[in-house]
């Protein structure tokens, strides 16, 4: 498996690949609609088939991972993708990494705790501004959960 950095040459590959998994370029974070087909990340190849990706911005000095998506789940890209993003966040000095993920979502909170992650906030309800701005997010999620918090998790970085 290899990693590469989005680029220009390969950009319509991932575009491609966020196309054939989530059917949309847009996602919803904290009220915000963000173009995944802009910004910054890292994909894993199989025998030049992507696998997974991360994708991530930067603000001020934190990075913020908007994606993360494997899809052979439980044979290590996962964690590659996780490792790469932090040892380019912590290059370009950042203090911390932090993303949110949603209430349902109990393997994104397990992965990312286990990696060093610390759940800092809990936004309540926001789901229902995010819906606001895309109404195709799903009222109930994975394990047959509601989808309805934003939840904030943090590593801290020591450059
Ligand atoms: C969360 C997600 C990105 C994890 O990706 P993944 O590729 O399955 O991650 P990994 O394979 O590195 O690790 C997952 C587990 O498999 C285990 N694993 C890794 N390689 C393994 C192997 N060869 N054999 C057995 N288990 C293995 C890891 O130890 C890990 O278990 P742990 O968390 O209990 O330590 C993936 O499940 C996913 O795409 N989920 C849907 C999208 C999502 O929710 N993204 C996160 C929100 S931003």
């Amino acid at each position: 498996m290899n990693i590469y950095q989005i680029d220009q040459n390969n950009r319509k590959s991932v575009d491609d690949f966020i196309m054939e998994h989530w059917f949309t370029m847009d996602m919803v974070v904290h009220g915000e609609s963000v173009d995944l087909g802009v910004v910054d990340g890292l994909y894993a190849c199989d025998d030049s088939e992507i696998v997974g990706l991360i994708t991530y911005r930067f603000f001020k000095n934190e990075m913020e991972i908007l994606s993360l998506d494997s899809i052979h789940e439980k044979s290590g890209i996962g964690s590659v993708l996780l490792e790469n993003a932090i040892r380019i966040a912590k290059n370009n000095g950042c203090s911390r990494v932090m993303l949110i993920t949603t209430n349902d979502n109990l393997s994104a909170l397990q992965f990312y705790q286990k990696r060093g992650f610390d759940i800092i906030r809990l936004y309540h309800n926001a789901v229902e501004e995010s819906r606001k701005i895309k109404p195709q997010i799903p009222l109930v999620g994975a394990n047959g959960i509601p989808i309805k918090h934003e939840i904030e998790l943090e590593m801290k970085l020591v450059n």
